[in-house]
């Protein structure tokens, strides 16, 4: 299989940056897109060019540090499905392949497909977590939740904080990726003890990171990896509103 991958090259934050192409041969349909993507860098240090930068960990969806946007699309052509889950089949063999970082002020380019999304790290620091002291994990049955709560909050949990919702966002709003912190943890007992102060000081960081507002497109939900549903939006501005009525 042979693609021509289109590719953002950008030296640094201050460099201005531009799209290379890469004619690549030798891929199979079973390899992973970040795998395609070694194979090109492994040909480029044979070449002693620079190696492509990008960012990953876990490669199986659940750490969040793969995003990209492949020919347009957050993550690439398939729903509810991180980049590093991608693989070659879903391309044919001739396509040309451009590959983008996320584009958000917030999310400043640090080298080519990296991007800084230390913003989502400071809204977290401002309320997503709990000061309930819950010692050793409880054996799990124990834990006298209903399991409509705790599926309610898990369905928040499922966020890994990728930034496709961001970077797919016409205003750059965060309000998917807040909400989904913070209804998280208010929607569980442990959590109502910071409950009016998490929602209050999370968006007003979500602010002062400059972060858009959300637009009402739903185009974040439809990005999501995890399908994170923008009912959750809606729920935080409620709790907001509350929070804030309650001084
Ligand atoms: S590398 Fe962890 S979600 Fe893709």
């Amino acid at each position: 299989m042979k693609v021509t991958f289109k590719i953002w090259r950008q030296e640094g934050p201050d460099d201005i940056g531009a799209i290379r192409d890469y004619e690549v041969d030798g891929l199979t349909e079973d390899m992973s897109f970040l795998e395609a993507l070694d194979h090109l860098n492994e040909l480029l240090v044979l070449k002693n060019e620079k190696v492509i930068a990008y960012e990953h960990d876990c490669r199986e969806g659940i750490c969040g540090q793969c995003g990209v946007f492949i020919n347009g699309r957050a993550h690439g052509p398939n729903d509810n499905m991180t980049t590093c889950q991608l693989h070659m089949r879903s391309f044919n063999d001739g396509d040309a392949i451009v590959v983008e970082p996320w584009r958000a002020a917030s999310f400043p380019v640090i080298k080519d497909l990296i991007v800084d999304r230390s913003a989502f790290d400071r809204i977290i620091e401002q309320g997503a977590y709990i000061t309930a002291k819950t010692g050793t994990a409880p054996e799990a049955n124990a834990i006298l939740i209903p399991k409509e709560i705790s599926d309610n909050a898990m369905d928040a949990a499922a966020c890994i904080g990728c930034g496709a919702c961001v970077a797919t966002c016409k205003n750059s709003s965060a309000a998917l990726f807040t909400a989904a912190k913070i209804n998280h943890f208010n929607r569980l007992p442990q959590g109502k003890a910071e409950e009016h102060k998490r929602v209050k000081e999370m968006t007003y960081q979500m602010e002062i990171e400059g972060f858009g507002s959300c637009t009402f497109t739903g185009a974040c939900e439809i990005e999501c990896p995890e399908g994170i549903s923008i009912n959750n939006i809606a729920e935080m501005n409620a709790r907001y509103t509350k929070s804030k009525l309650l001084g």
